[in-house]
């Protein structure tokens, strides 16, 4: 059975959140908002817990989870060696929608990591986030609380739509603020690597972490990944049931659209004129941007409910956030024409 609880996203009622991190407590799994997504939560130290987890989303076991906590002083437990060091990093972008990756300490239960040496650490903003956390007096283990392979979930509507009946407690926080998972920096190795771009642009983390490496295979232009180092990067994500045509080529669109009269377009508001007489979804503003990440989860789960054959979705030039909408759009794709 599944409990729903509301609360007010920004003023978040402590009695209500309570009976959600009871739950924690007793070993369950509890959906909760973040600034990101949705993500789906356990007691990372109960082991029956977290491979509930993945037991529920139909998750693959040596994808790693990310552990959240709402306090540094709970990196004691979880993270080996020098925490000062990387004291400065984590005070400029924590609370937030960063994910930093530390080598573990040997009791951070390995069905976590995946088999993992290290751990994936985020500390949420998100009021909701916050309390829970709190309350559950443990850090959580929580990967987004959408089936494998579905767009992660940015509103409760779609936690219900994948989770509703197979989790204890779906805590509805309203529609989250930035909508991309969060920003991922490897802090393990002789060099800081990033792992998944996110709300965090590169350019914001470049400004702090100056010598931050970005893999080729966050920049070549085709979806499938070179050799993801984030072991979740090597699936195929977000992807809707039906072909979904990214168009990166814009000389090539003319030909795309003469192919597929009758696929719809998914594009930004500023683009919806030039393809008049057909269906346009907008995915946010250009002027913007960040309304097209906050919206493109949602979006790609429309694509479904559509009544069309394939839909095309516009190649945006990927620079700040859109580097990272572009990231989850190619995964996406069925296609890619560039
Ligand atoms: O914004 C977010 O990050 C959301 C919210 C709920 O916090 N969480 C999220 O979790 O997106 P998930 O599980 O959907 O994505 C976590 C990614 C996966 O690609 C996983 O492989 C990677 O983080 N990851 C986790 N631990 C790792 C580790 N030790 N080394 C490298 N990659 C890791
Ligand atoms: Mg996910």
């Amino acid at each position: 059975m599944t409990t729903l609880i509301k609360v007010d996203p920004l003023n978040p009622n402590e009695g209500i959140l309570r009976k959600a991190a009871q739950t924690i407590k007793e070993g369950g799994v509890v959906a909760f908002p973040t600034e990101t997504v949705y993500g789906l939560g356990a007691d990372c130290f109960n082991i029956s817990a977290v491979l509930k987890i993945f037991q529920i989303k139909n998750r693959p076991a040596d994808n790693p989870l990310i552990i959240h906590i709402y306090d540094k002083k709970q990196l004691e437990e979880l993270v080996e060696g020098d925490i000062e060091q990387n004291s400065y990093v984590m005070d400029v972008f924590w609370p937030g929608p960063v994910t930093f990756i530390f080598r573990k300490k040997a009791n951070v239960p390995r069905e976590v990591t995946g088999g993992l040496e290290t751990v994936a650490i985020r500390m949420p903003s998100h009021p909701v986030a916050q309390v829970f956390l709190r309350l559950s007096g443990t850090p959580v283990a929580a990967p987004s609380a959408n089936l494998s392979g579905k767009p992660s979930p940015t509103r409760a509507e779609h936690v219900i739509a994948d989770l509703y009946g197979s989790v204890d407690v779906i805590i509805d926080g309203g529609e989250t603020p930035l909508g991309l998972e969060s920003t991922i920096v490897d802090l393990s190795r002789d060099y800081p690597v990033l792992l998944r771009p996110g709300p965090a642009t590169i350019e914001e983390i470049k400004k702090i972490v100056p010598n931050l490496y970005i893999p080729d295979f966050l920049l070549k232009k085709e979806n499938e990944p070179v050799k993801p180092l984030a072991p979740g990067m090597a699936y195929r994500h977000y992807a809707p049931d039906k072909p979904l045509i990214l168009v990166i080529n814009e000389k090539k669109l003319d030909e795309v659209l003469s192919k597929h009269p009758d696929s719809p377009i998914i594009c930004p508001e500023e683009m919806s004129d030039r393809f008049y007489g057909r269906k346009t979804i907008i995915m946010g503003k250009l002027r913007e941007p960040f309304t097209i990440a906050q919206n493109l989860f949602h979006v790609l789960r429309e694509v479904d409910s559509l009544n069309a054959e394939s839909v095309i979705v516009i190649g945006l030039e990927p620079q700040g956030i859109l580097f990272s909408v572009m990231n989850r759009l190619k995964k996406a794709a069925s296609e890619v024409i560039d």
